[in-house]
């Protein structure tokens, strides 16, 4: 298993380019599914969960062709309605196939996808909306089974809460749909309105994007399409952290500012130096971090998908902070972790009470998710001495060459084998 060896408190100096969005890119394979003929998808991640998708979308007889950043789908011919267990159970985000599967072919049997360790994360929201579209489904033997006669029909539907995956799925399953079909209190995450973006290429017919209430008129057929996907903005998250925490005009290109509008003015409230010129964004360390509370939120809140690495900051900045979590109900693993390497953290249910130490120290420390490997990497790049972050299998599912990039700006990071 491979694992990063980091030296800390290396200044952050130079150019970090951001990479295509896993989560715009994961939606945007899937709607591939919905129409005959080629697709061509751009700037898409070197991630291991878009090797996975593409797995998944290779088993039901889509041509994947990888190149690059450039990957093409061709789903003319479909030989399969099912995605099995085996491909599903690594990747939550594989039930995106359901809806357009639902739409094109009429009938789909995909594996549950299960829990995951940051939460339980249902999709009833995914096979109530679809139900709503006229699908019949059944839960039988850890598959869900769906099936439709003749096409879906375009519905309301009011999610309970907005959720990204199941307005996706929705939004897949309607554009092929007969009629109108209305999604309410559907999620506004920048991927979404990607997706959105890419289906309206295809010739769907979409009013609301970027909005709660999403207005989808169904049509007969789509045509493949040619998308660049946005850009990842976690992972430009992720590197203004560490620009707040140890940059020297570290330069961010290629990141969107609006799609973290709210990151941006929390890491200047603790004290470091953002500017946004027309080459990027360019980051400077704060002197002394100060504290912060933050509640995740659905977009345009705090994401979620942001806690772990700007707790990584508040664990050494000056006074106390709080973190409130939201959306997930089991996403503090990078706690005890973080408590390794020094830093005083409580956690009392939903909420994280962090008390800023003036230094962190090295340790060996495990990731257990994508956005805990993050913020374990953030913390040894600002740890004194040495740390081995475990099982970066996580890391390597969200963000694209981490190593090269990190070390490019000054960092002092090394990927190995550990059993060698
Ligand atoms: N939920 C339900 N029922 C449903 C669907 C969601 O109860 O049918 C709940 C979830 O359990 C959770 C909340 O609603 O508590 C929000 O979940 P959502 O459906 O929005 O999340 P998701 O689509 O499964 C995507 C991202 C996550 C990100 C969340 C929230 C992808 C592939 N994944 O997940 O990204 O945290 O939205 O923004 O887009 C990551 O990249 O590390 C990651 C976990």
């Amino acid at each position: 298993m491979d694992a990063l060896r980091i030296h800390g408190q290396k200044t952050l100096r130079g150019t970090l380019q951001v990479s295509g969005s896993k989560n715009a890119s994961l939606p945007i394979m899937a709607a591939a599914l919905l129409a005959e003929g080629q697709s061509t998808l751009r700037r898409i991640p070197g991630l291991a969960d878009v090797k996975t998708l593409s797995k998944v979308l290779a088993h039901l007889g889509v041509r994947v062709e990888a190149q690059g950043a450039e990957l093409t789908l061709d789903a003319t011919e479909l030989t399969t309605h099912e995605a099995p267990y085996e491909l599903v159970r690594t990747m939550r985000a594989s039930i995106l196939v359901l809806g357009p599967l639902l739409a094109r072919h009429g009938k789909a049997r995909v594996s549950l996808p299960g829990g995951c360790a940051i939460g339980a994360r249902p999709i009833d929201q995914h096979l109530k909306g679809l139900r709503k579209l006229g699908a019949k489904i059944e839960i039988s033997h850890g598959y869900v089974e769906a099936h439709v006669d003749g096409r879906l029909q375009g519905a309301t539907v009011i999610f309970d809460m907005p959720t990204v995956g199941g307005t996706e799925n929705l939004l897949l399953a309607a554009s092929l749909a007969e009629g109108t079909t209305i999604l309410e209190n559907a999620a506004r995450e920048p991927e979404v309105v990607d997706l959105c973006h890419t289906l309206q290429k295809m010739g769907a017919k979409i009013q609301g994007i970027g909005t709660a209430t999403l207005t989808v008129e169904g049509v007969e057929t789509l045509q493949p399409f040619t998308h660049d996907v946005v850009a990842d903005r976690i992972e430009f998250g992720t590197f203004l952290v560490a620009g707040a925490m140890l940059g020297e005009e570290l330069l961010i290109q290629g990141g969107v500012a609006e799609h973290q509008t709210f990151l941006i003015d929390k890491l200047r409230t603790m004290g470091a130096r953002i500017e946004e010129h027309p080459e990027g964004i360019k980051v400077w360390r704060a002197q002394q971090l100060h504290a912060t509370d933050v509640e995740t939120q659905p977009y345009p809140g705090f994401p979620t998908d942001m806690q772990a690495q700007l707790m990584a900051a508040a664990s050494i900045a000056d006074g106390s902070s709080t973190f409130s979590e939201t959306v997930f109900e089991n996403r503090f693993m990078h706690v005890a972790e973080l408590g390794r390497m020094g830093a005083n953290i409580r956690v009392d249910g939903g909420r994280a009470i962090v008390r800023g130490t003036p230094e962190l120290s090295g340790a060996t420390v495990m990731a257990t998710d994508l956005r805990a490997s993050a913020c374990l990497v953030l913390a040894a790049l600002a740890a004194e001495g040495e740390s081995v972050i475990r099982r970066i299998y996580h890391l390597d599912r969200g963000y694209e060459a981490i190593e090269a990039k990190l070390s490019s700006v000054g960092a002092d990071v090394v990927r190995f084998r550990e059993d060698s």
